[in-house]
């Protein structure tokens, strides 16, 4: 209120000729300044054909100083979240000249949070809320989402408030086990000065997302495999999920349901192989239960053995075979079995 009328008999008093008057020239030209802070600035006239300069500002201001050319302005303390100090020059045709100059009081945030769910489910949706209290001014504000480092999303605000407000940035996100483990976090930023000045970026605490999924084996297909009996049997039925899961295996003797050893819950079952039918191996977690069947036989006998049996039996017939060609020939028949067939049968057909 008091600004108005000040304003207006600042006005109404000299002929105001603009906001932004060309013979004055503002140093520096705008001001960022934290609330509290000291705020300092030089106004200086091109034309030194003046009755005087001043400041005027409702925080006190710089009487007309006559006979200058350049005048400063100087305050202990920003007091509001709103001021716009004015240099005016009194020309001697009795206009006024009268420049603002232009200042942004800010504050940083008291605090950067997130609120978070502990732990989420695959596939479903969630909120992640950044709230960021106490800071100003809102238009300004940047709120960064980070995850790894990898900046997701960036967010500024419709705000046309000057003075400290609180606000929240929401990131929506579908919970997927590749984000298991990762952190996120958000960033507030003052999108006031130029790259690398002014106070730094607030941040939150990182979150470590969890993500619950089912278990999901490594190799999901069912398997066939062959052991020799006594030799070792391996069957791998590791799958990944969170929580961890825990495995179950069930034997193809009904009589040994559900083994009941340290085995039980190994994801790797390794033993001497006995008996041949289907393995069944069950992975479970607070999300699901997820079953795999590897059917095992018994690998037919070992190949040396069967080789040297079948080496043997060779060698007997051709041995068997020698011996019968040595007793036909004294018979005078020149082939061997045929011949001797070919005689016991004479009146055949050819
Ligand atoms: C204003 O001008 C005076 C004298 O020229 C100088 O000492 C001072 O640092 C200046 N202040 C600002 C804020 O530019
Ligand atoms: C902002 O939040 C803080 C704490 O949550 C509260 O004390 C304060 O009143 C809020 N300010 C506004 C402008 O809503
Ligand atoms: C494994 O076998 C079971 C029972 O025969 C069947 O229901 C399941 O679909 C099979 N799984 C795969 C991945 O082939």
């Amino acid at each position: 209120m008091m600004w108005l009328l000040f304003s207006c008999l600042l006005a109404c008093t000299g002929k105001l000729v603009s906001g932004s008057c060309p013979l004055l020239e503002m140093s520096p030209p705008r001001v960022v300044v934290r609330f509290g802070d000291s705020l300092s600035a030089n106004c200086t006239s091109s034309s030194h054909q003046t009755e005087g300069m001043g400041w005027e500002s409702p925080y006190g201001g710089v009487d007309l100083t006559p006979g200058v050319s350049s005048l400063p302005f100087k305050m202990n303390s920003v007091p509001d979240w709103v001021i716009e100090p004015m240099c005016y020059v009194n020309l001697l045709d009795g206009e006024q000249c009268v420049k603002t100059l232009p200042v942004t009081v800010y504050k940083m945030p008291d605090s950067v949070s997130l609120k978070h769910f502990n732990s989420m489910v695959e596939g479903q949706q969630y909120s992640i809320q950044c709230d960021i209290v106490n800071v100003a001014p809102a238009r300004n504000l940047y709120v960064l989402w980070h995850k790894g480092n990898k900046v997701l999303l960036s967010q500024n605000f419709d705000e046309s408030r000057p003075s400290p407000v609180n606000k929240s940035s929401v990131f929506n996100v579908t919970a997927h086990r590749d984000n298991d483990g990762t952190e996120i976090w958000c960033e507030a930023k003052l999108n006031l000065w130029p790259e690398k000045q002014g106070p730094p970026m607030m941040s939150s605490e990182p979150h470590k997302v969890t993500v619950l999924y089912p278990p999901t084996f490594f190799e999901p297909a069912n398997k066939t495999l062959e052991f020799s009996r006594g030799k070792n049997m391996t069957l791998n039925c590791t799958a990944r999920g969170n929580p961890l899961p825990s495995y179950r295996w069930q034997f193809p003797n009904f009589t040994k349901v559900w083994l009941k050893s340290q085995d039980e819950n190994r994801p790797i079952l390794s033993r001497p192989f006995e008996l041949p039918g289907v393995y069944t191996c069950t992975a479970s977690n607070s999300q699901a239960t997820v079953t795999k069947y590897f059917t095992v036989s018994e690998a037919p006998r070992d190949r040396t053995t069967f080789g040297v049996i079948v080496g043997v039996c060779v060698t007997l017939g051709v041995l068997l075979f020698i011996a019968g060609v040595y007793f036909v020939t004294p018979n005078g028949t020149f082939s061997c079995n045929k011949g001797g067939y070919q005689r016991g049968t004479p009146s055949g057909p050819v």
